[in-house]
């Protein structure tokens, strides 16, 4: 009788690790990839790759910018949707003004005040394209390039690679960046940067994903709920140049370490939300921001392993982009940024973390944007 139940017992914890073995199989194996050629760019070939996982979330990343063109997730009813700005066609991302929407960005994310900085004594000129600074890499950065792309074994992740010359809108050495996009089986878009350099220079890599939690049903993001888990931010001046303090968001407009809806002070902060906040944590891989939209019930939280992150309100949207999603009209405040960083202007701030990358070392970044609804 004791031998028949300790057999049973046996059994039956041999069958749960079989199912449970099976279920992990089953996860993995129900991420597919489509890869679709959407157009071309100096001569090459863009293809987006969708990424679908046993929840009906879709991902579309191109090797154009590492774009991000589509996230489609569920809300509470159910009902699908794309979260995120972008394009009808590959030929929207070409034109002027495109404001980043979903790529990559780099070498150096965010401002660098009149694109000057100084390694060992060596001034370096980065590109200026922002009011006299550089921004988020200078005329032709990672955003405007063909990355080399590949499907990883296993079908749930992308792998981007990119060789940045030495010189490229001024930055020294040659820097080869890796990036890895995966969606995950619990409807999270895992990114993973890493990069090497034969010369010491300056990196800031992040990507420029705008979202609308509702889909296009809301034209604001003002009943979006936001939360960053950081006491201060960094100020800056007319040019939006760190002025190097760091500032205590409590009692002002800039706090949002218990949620608060983005309508609540907008108007207090002149043209709308667009700064770097000091996140609390530590080094590791932490959850730092999430995001509630209340009528779809989407939610989405935001982990990184970076000091930083710059929520950026969709200010400068203006409706003028053409041949946008379903004809949407982008306009003022429609999505919102949180770009995982390093502080702006970092190499100019002796007090901010160093962006600085030597010969020898490993740059890692790690984000994850995870959806879910409430
Ligand atoms: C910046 C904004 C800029 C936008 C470009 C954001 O990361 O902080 O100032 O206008 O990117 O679309």
């Amino acid at each position: 009788m004791k031998k028949n139940i300790v057999a049973n017992l046996i059994m039956f914890v041999l069958l749960s690790v079989f199912h449970f073995a099976c279920s992990l199989v089953t996860s993995k194996q129900a991420i597919s990839v489509t890869p679709q050629n959407v157009g071309s760019f100096e001569g090459k070939l863009v293809t987006e790759y969708t990424l679908t996982n046993a929840n009906g979330m879709q991902v579309g990343i191109i090797n154009y910018g590492g774009i991000l063109t589509k996230i489609i997730t569920q809300a509470k009813d159910g009902s699908y949707g794309d979260v995120l700005t972008g394009y009808e066609n590959f030929d929207g991302y070409l034109q002027k003004g495109n404001p980043y929407f979903g790529a990559l960005i780099g070498r150096y994310a965010n401002r660098l005040a009149k694109g000057t900085y100084t390694i060992d004594s060596v001034e370096y000129k980065a590109a200026l394209n922002n009011n006299g600074q550089s921004l988020h890499g200078g005329v032709k950065g990672f955003d405007k390039v063909i990355w080399e792309a590949r499907t990883l074994p296993g079908d749930s992740s992308i792998q981007l690679v990119y060789l940045s010359k030495d010189g490229e809108e001024g930055y020294p050495g040659n820097l080869k960046v890796v990036v890895v996009y995966t969606l995950t089986a619990n409807n999270a878009i895992k990114i993973e940067y890493t990069a090497s350099t034969d010369k010491t220079t300056v990196i800031n890599l992040t990507n420029h994903a705008y979202f609308n939690l509702s889909a296009g049903s809301s034209p604001t993001i003002y009943d979006h709920v936001l939360e960053i888990k950081a006491d201060k931010y960094t100020p800056v001046d007319s040019v939006l140049i760190p002025t190097g303090a760091l500032v205590e968001v409590k009692g002002t407009p800039m706090d949002f370490t218990s949620p608060k809806k983005i309508g609540k002070d907008i108007n207090k902060v002149p043209g709308g939300y667009d700064h770097n906040w000091v996140l609390n944590k530590t080094d590791s891989l932490k959850e730092v921001a999430n995001v509630y939209e209340p009528n779809s019930g989407r939610y989405l939280t935001v982990a990184t392993t970076e000091p930083g992150i710059q929520f950026y309100s969709g200010n400068f949207l203006d409706g003028t982009l053409t041949g946008t999603k379903k004809g949407v009209v982008y306009n003022k405040h429609y999505a919102l940024t949180l770009e995982t960083q390093h502080f702006p202007d970092s190499p100019n701030q002796p007090g901010f973390p160093s962006t600085i990358l030597k010969p020898g070392e490993t740059y890692h970044q790690t984000t994850v944007y995870r959806f879910s609804t409430k």
